[in-house]
Parts: structure tokens; C-alpha cells; sequence
């Protein structure tokens, strides 16, 4: 029997935060490395993955199927020039698809499942639509993407708030006393929460013991796995305290410190000439930066990674050092102020 796909989403609180450019060159790396891997596009209503893998847009994809009566999703797999990696397409020939139904959700969710391969990576779409958080809870350890800065990184907070509520809301069944007031946590920015998780998994227990039980069970499953992207310095990641305590006082989770990607002049070079990023700029920051993504996923992916913030840290200062070397040397101008290219 073939063996279960790890299943990895990858989700933001903002948009363009680099999920797509993410989630192609992820893939590209993790088959490059000999893994089975498919790169599926779930941002429907603004799937651009194709771009990002040098693909045109002339298939039909999850829309598509979403549309037909017949068919298996499967089939709509495409293949790409590079070894091990296949595409699922998302709007396909049927855009304007980002709004689909719980039906269409239940036909597409088990047979995302079981597509054949041994890396799924899925490209969501930014924000917290109910889809989107849906999705990214295909697995508990699902990718999130942030640039590090205040706003953005605020943003991806509120998605794993959100996420949990929802995730609370659809273990606690028909009871709408305390759906309406997971609806109503959800309404409230993040600066404004009244309550912390745990303080409402508490109300929950006191109304619905059994409930509360399930909740506790079903949120200790999660661990995300943060992806920092476009960063410029070491100290862009200064604030993994704060960002560790508000996930465990606020939200009670845990999640670990997955990578740090440099902005990079030779991805808007990729993007602007339409050709894929990894293959064609491979010793550049942000190639190498994923490369050590890849690896970190096909070793850790299943286990917690002790003190990822320290170690993630040490990384990048290492990694940061050289390239700022001989970056004075080439005294490479750039139109941001400071960092890496
Ligand atoms: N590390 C990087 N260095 C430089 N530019 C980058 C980097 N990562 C992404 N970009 C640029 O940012 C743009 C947006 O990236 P991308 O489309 O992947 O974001 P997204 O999060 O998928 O956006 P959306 O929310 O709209 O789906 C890309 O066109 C790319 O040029
Ligand atoms: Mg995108």
C-alpha cells in the first residue's frame, strides 16, 4: 500500500507575503532532493503558482473539477520539466472560483488527500475566508508565511486565531450559545481580545464538559511552522519573544521557527523574466535559504523542534555574515535601504 502524503499548507495572515514564490520553490527543492512532490494551487481566485514554475496557464485544474460532474482530481495533474514534481492547477479554465460551496469543499478535501505523491505542498490564498482556514487544516503542522515586520506579523497571528476558533467551532457541534460567541471572537482584532483561548475553552467546558475535553484534544494537535520571508537582517528576528509569548498567553500554542529567506533582487529578476527561481539563480541568499527550508522539512517535519528560535537565529547570522561580505566588495546598489539582496 502506498504510504500516507505529508500534506504541508501554506497560509498568511497578509497577502503577498511571498506564499506562492514559497511554495513553487519549496517544491522544486524537495524534489530536486529526490521526494515524490506535488505543488498543488488552492488559491482559487488568484492561482498564480503556474508562474512561479515556469508553467502556462492553459490547464484545467481544481475549478474545473469542482465544476464537472464527472472526473477524478487526480487526473488533472500536470507534469513540469523538473524530475519528481507534478502540478495541480487551481482556477484552471474556471476562475472567479474563490467562493465555493461546503459541498464542493467536502467533494475536493478527502481526494486532496489522497493524491498520489510524497510531498503535497498547498498554495493558499491570504486572509481568513472559512476556505482558507479549512485548508490549511488539511494538516496540523501547516506552513505560515510572514515578511517580519509589525503589521504582517500581527496578521499572521490574527489567521491562528481564527484558525483555533474555527477549529473550536466544529468540535462543539450544534451548540449555538457558543457558536455565537466564537463568531463574535472572531469579529475582534487581535489588540482587542477579550479573552484568551484557554479562557474560552474554559466558558465552553463549563457549559459543555465534553465539549471543552474534545477543544483541548483537538488544539494541542497544532504546530505551525513559521516561514520568514524577505527578511534583510538578523535582528529582523528580534521579536521572536514576543511573537513566542503571544502565541502561547493569547492563543496557547506552540510553533516553531522554520526559516528565514533574504530578500532577494534575483527573485524579482526570476519573476520579471518569467523563468523559475531555484534552477536558474542557485547560490543566490534566498535559494540557499530554501534549500536549508527543504531540508529542515524532510527531517523535522514530523517532530517539534526545541529552542527553533535560537537556532534559527544562529543561522541566519551565519548565513548573513558572508553574503554581507561580498556584498561590499560587488558594492551592489539596490533600490531598498540596508539588508541583503
Ligand atoms: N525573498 C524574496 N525576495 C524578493 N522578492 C520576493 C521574495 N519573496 C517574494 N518576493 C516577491 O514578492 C512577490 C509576491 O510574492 P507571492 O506572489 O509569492 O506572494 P503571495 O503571498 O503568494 O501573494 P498572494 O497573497 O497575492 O497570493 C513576488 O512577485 C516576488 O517577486
Ligand atoms: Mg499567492
Amino acid at each position: 500500500m502506498a504510504l500516507k502524503p505529508i500534506i504541508i499548507p501554506v497560509a498568511s495572515g497578509k497577502g503577498g507575503v511571498g506564499k506562492s514564490f514559497l511554495t513553487a520553490n519549496l517544491a522544486m527543492s524537495l524534489a530536486a532532493m529526490g521526494h515524490r512532490t506535488l505543488a498543488v494551487d488552492l488559491d482559487l481566485g488568484g492561482a498564480n503558482l503556474h508562474g512561479f514554475l515556469g508553467l502556462p496557464n492553459r490547464y484545467p485544474g481544481i475549478g474545473d473539477f469542482l465544476k464537472a460532474k464527472r472526473g477524478e482530481l487526480a487526473d488533472l495533474r500536470v507534469p513540469t520539466p523538473f524530475e519528481n514534481l507534478e502540478f495541480l492547477p487551481g482556477d484552471g479554465k474556471t476562475p472567479f472560483m474563490a467562493n465555493i460551496s461546503y459541498t464542493q469543499k467536502r467533494k475536493l478535501i478527502p481526494r486532496l488527500r489522497r493524491l498520489p505523491a510524497e510531498y503535497i505542498l498547498l498554495d493558499l490564498g491570504a486572509g481568513t475566508t472559512f476556505n482558507t482556514l479549512d485548508f490549511f487544516n488539511l494538516s496540523p503542522l501547516g506552513i505560515l508565511v510572514t515578511v517580519p515586520e509589525h503589521h504582517a506579523v500581527m496578521n499572521m497571528l490574527a489567521f491562528l486565531k481564527n484558525f483555533l476558533l474555527r477549529v473550536i467551532e466544529r468540535s462543539v457541534g450544534r451548540n449555538h450559545a457558543i457558536r455565537n460567541m466564537l463568531r463574535d471572537a472572531m469579529k475582534q482584532p487581535l489588540e482587542d481580545q477579550t479573552s484568551s483561548i484557554s479562557q474560552l475553552v474554559a466558558v465552553i467546558s463549563k457549559e459543555d464538559p465534553e465539549a471543552g475535553k474534545k477543544i483541548t484534544a483537538a488544539c494541542r494537535r497544532y504546530r505551525p511552522r513559521m516561514v520568514f520571508n524577505e527578511g534583510e537582517h538578523p535582528d529582523d528576528l528580534n521579536f521572536s519573544a514576543q511573537i513566542t509569548q503571544s502565541l502561547r498567553q493569547i492563543l496557547s500554542l506552540e510553533a516553531d521557527y522554520f526559516g528565514f529567506v533574504f530578500f532577494d533582487s534575483a527573485v524579482r529578476k526570476a519573476v520579471r523574466s518569467q523563468t523559475p527561481f531555484l534552477p536558474n539563480f542557485p547560490q543566490s541568499p534566498a535559494a540557499l535559504a530554501i534549500g536549508r527550508i527543504a531540508e529542515r522539512i524532510v527531517k523535522y517535519w514530523q517532530t517539534p523542534i526545541p529552542d527553533s528560535a535560537a537556532l534559527l537565529m544562529d543561522r541566519v547570522r551565519k548565513d548573513f555574515a558572508p553574503t554581507s561580505k561580498s556584498r561590499k566588495k560587488k558594492q551592489v546598489s539596490t533600490g531598498r535601504s540596508g539588508g541583503l539582496r
